[in-house]
């Protein structure tokens, strides 16, 4: 495995001495902005794994795509490259990826050749809004499960058979449950089981909340219990292939990627904003919403607070689905023993800064509310919609702040012609997928709500 990361450690040592030189003609890098690079570079470039695919099956794959239907497409001409990054969820990388949408990467051969592909981060972890590509923004269209699948019965194999849903339709992922799994699969020395463990967990899937989220919270994740210093915490997803001293290795490399994931800034708002509006809406923000959410602008102040279930009231499985028993398993490895995740903390859902928050729709950690109108007025909210394509200006709603989605009515089918849009269901009745609680925009008027609509954009 050592092999198999040895050409990005050479990149990673040559790095310092590239901006040790470039320094000198320019102004001093400071030490953290080198930490903030090198993490730039693992975020675009790192390869912990060895190849799940062939270095060709992503075109091959894209030549065999079965054609959007119409009305997904607006009767548009679109390309067959997009109509398989729309059908997947993908999206263009915002830097150079050997022609790879953002999510897949080359990954090395056992003996250090680059050779085949593999996922990484920002499959869910990179998005794209209004045209434009960000690392950090969630993913609000993936398909993982349909992508895997697809990528794997494109060389002929058959797709692994999971036991739990990884996602049961486009934009939410059960990225949760899949670590459960992978730790059910290890001792506490994280050597191999050989009947995997019962950790009496059940996640459901979830909305991929953006990175930049982390730079003003202590803790990571919605429930609020593990540190953010916790380096270790993100390495979890190699747990298929790597040992721990691998673990412990590249630990230094996850340091600083958790650096550049603090250090990222939200995009903003490109669509114009009524400034008088926006400042009436900032007046009933802070009045309503700050005192769990925090200011924004000079001076802005952050409570991270964890807000207890039975005052949030949205959906509890996200929260009551983790079990003790995994907590304690984690905090037993060498995963939980610099940071352990915290028991003690209240079940609940941890308020999230909102900065950037007009592109992350959908909202709430299971993305169960399109826009932030229908988060604020509760009533409102749709039980069923098909999620948005495309993630272009032509599917956001920049009234209501969010995500055009197509409300579905009790009679409507559950099931479509293409797969694509019966996978584009978002349907509230499914585990975790409530869209209850979060009801603290019912008492404003409607001009009221637009207000802070439109006081939300400016963040
Ligand atoms: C399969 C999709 C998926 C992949 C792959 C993935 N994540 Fe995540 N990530 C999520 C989801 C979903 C959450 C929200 C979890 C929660 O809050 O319970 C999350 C949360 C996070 C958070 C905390 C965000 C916050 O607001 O608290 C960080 C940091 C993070 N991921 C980093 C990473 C890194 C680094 C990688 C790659 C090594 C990675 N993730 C890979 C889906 C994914
Ligand atoms: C009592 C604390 C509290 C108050 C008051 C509150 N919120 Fe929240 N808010 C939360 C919590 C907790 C969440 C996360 C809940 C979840 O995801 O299940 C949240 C989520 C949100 C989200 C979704 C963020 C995302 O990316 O998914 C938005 C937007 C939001 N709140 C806006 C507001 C506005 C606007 C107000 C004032 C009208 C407000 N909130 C008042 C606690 C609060």
């Amino acid at each position: 495995m050592r092999r198999l990361l040895r050409a990005n450690l050479i990149i990673l040592l040559i790095l310092p001495v590239i901006f040790a030189i470039q320094s000198y003609a320019a102004e001093p890098l400071k030490p953290d902005n080198l930490e903030i690079q090198r993490g730039q570079f693992i975020a675009e470039h790192g390869s912990f794994l060895s190849p799940a695919w062939k270095g060709e099956t992503w075109e091959r794959l894209k030549a065999t795509s079965k054609p959007l239907p119409d009305e997904v497409l607006n009767s548009k001409p679109v390309s067959q490259n997009d109509q398989a990054l729309i059908r997947y969820g993908l999206h263009p990388a915002p830097f150079s990826n050997n022609n790879l949408p953002m999510g897949l990467r080359p990954a090395w051969t056992r003996d250090g050749r680059m050779k085949g592909l593999q996922i990484d981060c920002l499959l869910c972890h990179g998005g794209s809004i209004a045209g434009k590509s960000y690392v950090g923004l969630g993913n609000s269209t993936l398909d993982m499960v349909t992508f895997l699948n697809a990528m794997t019965r494109a060389e002929n194999r058959p797709p692994p058979i999971l036991t739990f849903n990884l996602n049961s339709s486009r934009g939410t992922v059960n990225a949760g449950q899949l670590s459960i799994v992978l730790f059910s699969l290890r001792n506490t020395d994280l050597s191999f089981v050989t009947v995997p463990l019962k950790l009496e967990s059940n996640l459901p899937e979830q909305d991929v909340p953006a990175w930049w989220n982390i730079a003003r919270k202590s803790t990571i994740y919605i429930d609020g219990r593990t540190s953010g210093e916790s380096s270790r915490s993100i390495m979890q997803f190699y747990l298929p292939e790597l040992t721990e001293d691998q673990f412990a290795s590249y630990e230094p490399a996850f340091k600083d990627l958790l650096a550049y994931i603090r250090d990222l800034k939200p995009p903003k708002y490109p669509f114009p904003i009524d400034r008088a509006k926006a400042d009436e809406g900032q007046q009933i923000f802070e009045k309503t919403c700050s005192k769990c959410h925090g200011t924004y602008g000079e001076n802005s102040s952050y409570p991270d607070q964890v807000i207890d279930l039975s005052v949030i009231g949205t959906d509890p499985a996200r929260a009551k689905g983790v079990s003790d028993k995994s907590i304690d398993h984690y905090n037993a490895t060498w995963f939980g023993k610099v940071h352990a995740v915290d028991k003690t903390v209240p079940l609940g859902y941890q308020a999230p800064p909102l900065d950037g928050v007009w592109a992350t729709a959908p909202y709430l950690h299971n993305g169960s509310v399109p826009t932030v109108y229908d988060l604020l007025n509760s009533s409102g909210r749709p039980a069923r919609f098909l999620r948005h394509a495309t993630t272009g200006v032509e599917n956001f709603d920049p009234l209501h702040l969010g995500w055009k989605v197509r409300r579905l009515k009790p009679e409507d089918p559950v099931k479509f012609k293409d797969s694509f849009q019966t996978r584009s269901i978002f349907d509230n009745s499914r585990y975790g997928l409530g869209n209850q609680g979060h009801t603290f925009g019912d008492r404003l008027t409607e001009a009221q709500r637009f207000q802070v609509i439109e006081y939300l954009k400016t963040l």
